[in-house]
């Protein structure tokens, strides 16, 4: 199959790409690179020991994004967005504008060309506070920022262009905490700035980047008083990714959780962490961060019913990993190159 992936230099993008080259198939990234680097790319070819090509792009430029699907591309894969709850409260235009305004565009583009199956990068986010775990795909959808109302709007634009295109086929693929890195240490996520994420920021903290970690509240109802995630490892989205685009011809239009199903506490995840690094994480508590919920997992039965799939991976390997790309490359990919 030729794929296009869109926000393919990304963190879930481009560990997707490598699983898609070495399951043979024909990989175009467009990429915007406001969120990542184009050094990734040599990684991605050089872990799969093939080539995808690389097309700079913005999704809004319709035009730019029409000229790739027309040759002869198979399926999209959209990974292309914004993703940082915090920074949507503060410029929600910017969202909106990016998000949605570039997913409209990807849309037209695609059934202008006559391009009709898409695999999209949702969120467990569109979940809000919900009223119980683990959460299943029926839950009620009430989201809470900017960012996650990017994501619903976005899901309902895709059910109703299959709705009103039944040719069209969609996989909505809601991941809950995505962690780790390719097991090589190659290629993993490349914060910019301070990472938003507890994984990666308690990688910089065991790298001595950080001094400590700031703990968002000791006080939930859980069982040590932190708050309780659902993490996935990167390479199991990217096999669920590969397993969805198998699937397309017979699914329609569905959205699924991708989660192990098992919940974790942020003490939990520090802990696996230091054992992972063999270094001390130090750390401290402070208020509740606004909009956090509790405790958030998945329930993964439908991915495993629809697609085959299912987590292969638990904390102490999403651990590992993260602190094998986080040691090698302390400062991402930009100033490796540079050092190099
Ligand atoms: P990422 O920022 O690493 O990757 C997104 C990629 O999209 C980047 O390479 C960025 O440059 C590109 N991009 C952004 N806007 C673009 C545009 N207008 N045109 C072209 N390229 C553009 O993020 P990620 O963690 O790999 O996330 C991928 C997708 O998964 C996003 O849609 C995100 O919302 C979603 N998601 C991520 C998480 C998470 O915690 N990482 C959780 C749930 C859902
Ligand atoms: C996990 C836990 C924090 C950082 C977000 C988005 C979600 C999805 C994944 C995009 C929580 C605690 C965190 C820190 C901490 N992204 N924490 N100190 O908030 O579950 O989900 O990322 O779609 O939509 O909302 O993930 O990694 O930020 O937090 O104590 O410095 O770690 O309070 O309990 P979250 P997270």
């Amino acid at each position: 199959m030729k794929v296009l992936v869109c926000g393919g230099a990304g963190y879930i993008g481009s560990h997707t790409c490598v699983r898609l080259l070495e399951h043979g198939h024909d990989v175009v990234i467009f990429d915007s690179l406001v969120n990542s680097s184009m050094h990734v790319v040599e990684h991605i070819n050089e872990l799969s020991g093939a080539r995808a090509r690389f097309v700079h792009g913005d999704i809004r430029d319709e035009a730019a994004l029409k000229a790739v699907l027309a040759s002869g591309v198979d399926a999209v894969v959209h990974f292309a967005g914004l993703k940082v709850v915090g920074e949507s409260l503060e410029q929600p235009l910017y969202y909106f504008d990016n998000n949605i305004v570039g997913t409209i565009s990807l849309l037209r583009a695609m059934q202008s060309v006559g391009v009709k199956r898409l695999v999209f990068s949702s969120s467990a986010n569109v979940y809000g506070n919900p009223d119980g775990v683990p959460i299943a795909e029926d839950a009620a959808l009430r989201v809470t920022n900017p960012y996650g109302r990017t994501k619903l709007v976005m899901e309902q634009l895709i059910g109703e262009l299959c709705k009103a295109d039944p040719g069209f086929s969609a996989i909505l693929l809601r991941y809950f905490n995505p962690a780790g890195a390719h097991p090589s240490g190659q290629i993993g996520e490349d914060a910019h700035g301070a990472p938003s994420n507890l994984v990666p920021y308690v990688a910089q903290v065991a790298a001595g980047l950080r001094d400590h970690l700031q703990i968002f509240g000791n006080d939930y109802p859980t069982r040590d008083g932190t708050g309780v995630r659902d993490y996935i490892h990167v390479m199991d989205l990217a096999d669920a990714h590969m397993k969805a685009l198998d699937a397309m011809d017979r699914v329609g239009c569905i959205a699924m959780n991708l989660g192990t199903g098992r919940g974790y506490s942020v003490l939990e995840v520090v802990a696996a962490f230091e054992r992972a690094s063999g270094h001390t994480v130090p750390y401290e508590f402070v208020e509740r961060r606004a909009g956090d919920v509790a405790e958030a997992w998945a329930d993964p039965s439908l991915a495993q019913q629809v697609l085959g799939w299912r987590a292969q991976h638990g904390l102490r390997r999403m651990c590992e990993d993260a602190w094998r790309w986080q040691a090698a490359h302390p400062h991402g990919y930009e100033r490796m190159i540079a050092v190099a």
